[in-house]
């Protein structure tokens, strides 16, 4: 049998604006994982995918043709050169909530990926599985950036612009980020579609919200590099009040934030769709345990505490 894993990740900096060509920063979150096996089943039962979590198993002919997963396993077969004719087990749990801006649907696919690179004994680049990945992700999100499979693919600080060559950067002193759970799901999809229709309706103004956070992403990215923390958190408020501009935020987040702030954060913000899902904030090993107490006070579901280095 084979076991591969794949982290989660949150976004920095420059959520939404990264589909509009901006760039952005995102970071793995290796305290939650996916999980894929793979193994060998009876002669003659065909490819098996099982989804522990949802206590659900079916064959790739019983899939319907727009599931995620059957995308997954088939793009990556025909990738490996094998085709789809084998008698195979693929089991499949996560510890990542869903919908979330966690990166749930790009890191079971990734473990997927690597689950059957290993099986076939095909050695695949973290580049290859990222546009593996990718292409998965249009199911899950419409109009993927491609941030969520390339910083999973990469376990790495990624700087990302869409359509560009992955850079990954240097973290010049480790910082210490607490991720909060609102306990809402918000679907990526849905959360893009309305700042999709926003910008149509006013493209002037939503542009310029956008160039906004791309400026943000850019010297967020400088500040990390060159070890300066302050300004981090200080770019992750400005960077939450375009969000909020955008319609993306909500009550629940708001709250969150402003308990994260209270509690000593150097700076909080929304991550990734928004409408729900997590808030991250930057803390210190001194404003840890009370920016946690203020979060669980002001209803965080589940809270994370995550290195950046
Ligand atoms: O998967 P999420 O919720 O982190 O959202 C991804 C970030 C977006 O910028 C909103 C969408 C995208 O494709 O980049």
């Amino acid at each position: 049998m084979t076991v591969a894993y794949a982290p989660g990740k949150v976004i920095l900096f420059g959520e939404h604006a990264v589909v509009y060509g901006q760039p952005a920063i995102a970071v793995p979150v290796t305290q939650v994982q996916a999980r894929a096996t793979v193994e060998t089943g009876p002669e003659g039962q065909g490819i098996t995918i099982v989804a522990e979590d949802l206590e659900q198993s079916y064959t790739l002919e019983q899939a319907p043709p727009d599931d995620a997963l059957r995308a997954i396993v088939v793009s990556t077969l025909e990738h490996v050169g094998v085709g789809t004719k084998h008698d195979l087990a693929i089991t499949i749990s996560s510890t990542i909530p869903i919908a979330r801006g966690l990166g749930s649907g790009a890191a079971i696919s990734t473990a997927i990926v690597r689950a059957l690179g290993q099986h076939f004994e095909h050695l695949l680049s973290p580049q290859t599985i990222s546009n593996l990945v990718y292409e998965t992700e249009k199911i899950h999100h419409g109009t993927p950036s491609g941030i969520d499979n390339t910083v999973i693919a990469f376990e790495k600080p990624v700087y990302f612009v869409k359509g560009q060559k992955i850079e990954i950067f240097s973290v010049e002193t480790p910082f210490l980020l607490a991720i909060a759970d609102t306990g809402i799901a918000s679907p990526t999809k849905i959360a893009v579609s309305h700042v999709r229709r926003a910008w149509e309706r006013e493209r002037d103004k939503y542009e310029e919200i956008f160039d906004e956070i791309g400026t943000i992403a850019e010297m967020g990215r400088c500040a990390i590099e060159r070890g300066e923390i302050e300004p981090v958190g200080r770019l992750m408020n400005e960077n939450l009040r375009l969000l909020q501009l955008m319609g993306v935020s909500s009550p629940e987040l708001e709250g969150l934030v402003e308990a994260a702030r209270e509690g000593g954060a150097l700076g909080a913000k929304l991550s990734g769709a928004g409408r729900g899902g997590n808030i991250i904030a930057l803390i210190t090993q001194e404003t840890r345990s009370r920016v946690e107490l203020m979060l669980r006070l002001a209803g965080a579901k589940d809270i994370i505490v995550t290195e950046v280095s």
